[in-house]
């Protein structure tokens, strides 16, 4: 039996969203293992009902927990709004889940105070109004304006990143009246640092662009020190696990991970 310490770090996504997440905690954390499921079965998850989310996002849970994932990950903004607490609850003492929208409501707290935001993300992110909930409970007089942006997700997963066609859906999108004059704009979905450059470059004016996946990562990194889990044993392996094997999804993970990629098919249900 491994010392808990010792045991992997579980992150899950419907997809490669995730892996920006994961790349981030490698870095951050290098000594860490790491198993990733991306449940390409089943993605989008924007579009999903929430029980929909819910039911699947427990079944990787018991996958990562049979892993012996000491932390579990919700690299997923819709997931972490459709299921977070219920996976805390379904968990227990099994393992800590930590999901990516509190580290971000943190980050915002710190950061600013009487100003309008925008948000991007998916469907289910969107209206299911988390973020909009937690940053009124800041009480810093934060204008939250929030756009879903379904197309995103499968343009990104196609492949359709720094080129014409995605340059002119992310303009639409982000050309929308209610996202005029923002400070800032959280990227309300883990698939989408893989388009950070072409929203900046949108932006005439300065506006910051908000990715979770650093804050997310520290706030890993400072649970592990405080509850003294971080693996010193010196042994590291990662693993990388999809629902539904693609050749995209292979070629997106190599892009994160070069070669040490080795993909595994492990469909949530047999
Ligand atoms: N990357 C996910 C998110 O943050 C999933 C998007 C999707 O599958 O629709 O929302």
């Amino acid at each position: 039996m491994k010392e808990a310490s010792a045991q992997p770090i579980g992150v899950f996504d419907s997809g490669i969203g995730g892996l920006t997440v994961a790349h981030t905690i490698k870095e951050v954390l290098p000594k860490e293992s790491l198993v990733y499921f991306g449940d390409t079965a089943h993605l989008p998850y924007g579009d999903k009902s929430e029980a929909a989310v819910q039911a699947y996002s427990v079944k990787i849970a018991d996958i990562l927990l049979q892993k012996g994932c000491k932390v579990i990950v919700i690299a997923c903004n819709s997931a972490s709004s459709a299921a977070y607490d219920l996976l805390k609850e379904y968990t227990g003492r099994r393992a800590k889940v930590i999901n990516v929208i509190d580290p971000m409501v943190s980050l915002v707290k710190e950061r600013f105070n009487k100003t309008k935001i925008g948000l991007i993300g998916t469907k289910r992110t969107v209206n299911s109004d988390v973020y909009g909930r937690k940053i009124n409970q800041l009480k810093q007089d934060i204008e939250l304006k929030s756009l879903a942006t379904p197309l995103l997700v499968p343009m990104i997963e196609e492949g359709f990143f720094n080129n014409k066609i995605s340059s002119e859906i992310i303009n639409k999108y982000l050309s929308d009246d209610d996202l005029n004059g923002i400070e800032a704009l959280i990227l309300g979905c883990t698939h989408y640092p893989l388009i950070k450059k072409q929203i900046k470059e949108f932006y005439s004016q300065p506006v910051e662009i908000l990715d979770s996946s650093l804050v997310t990562a520290h706030y890993l990194k400072q649970y592990l020190e405080n509850e003294a889990l971080l693996n010193n044993s010196g042994q590291v392996k990662d693993q990388f696990l999809v629902s539904d094997f693609t050749r995209s999804f292979e070629a997106s993970a190599k892009l994160f991970f070069k070669d040490e990629v080795h993909l595994e098919s492990y469909p949530l249900w047999d």
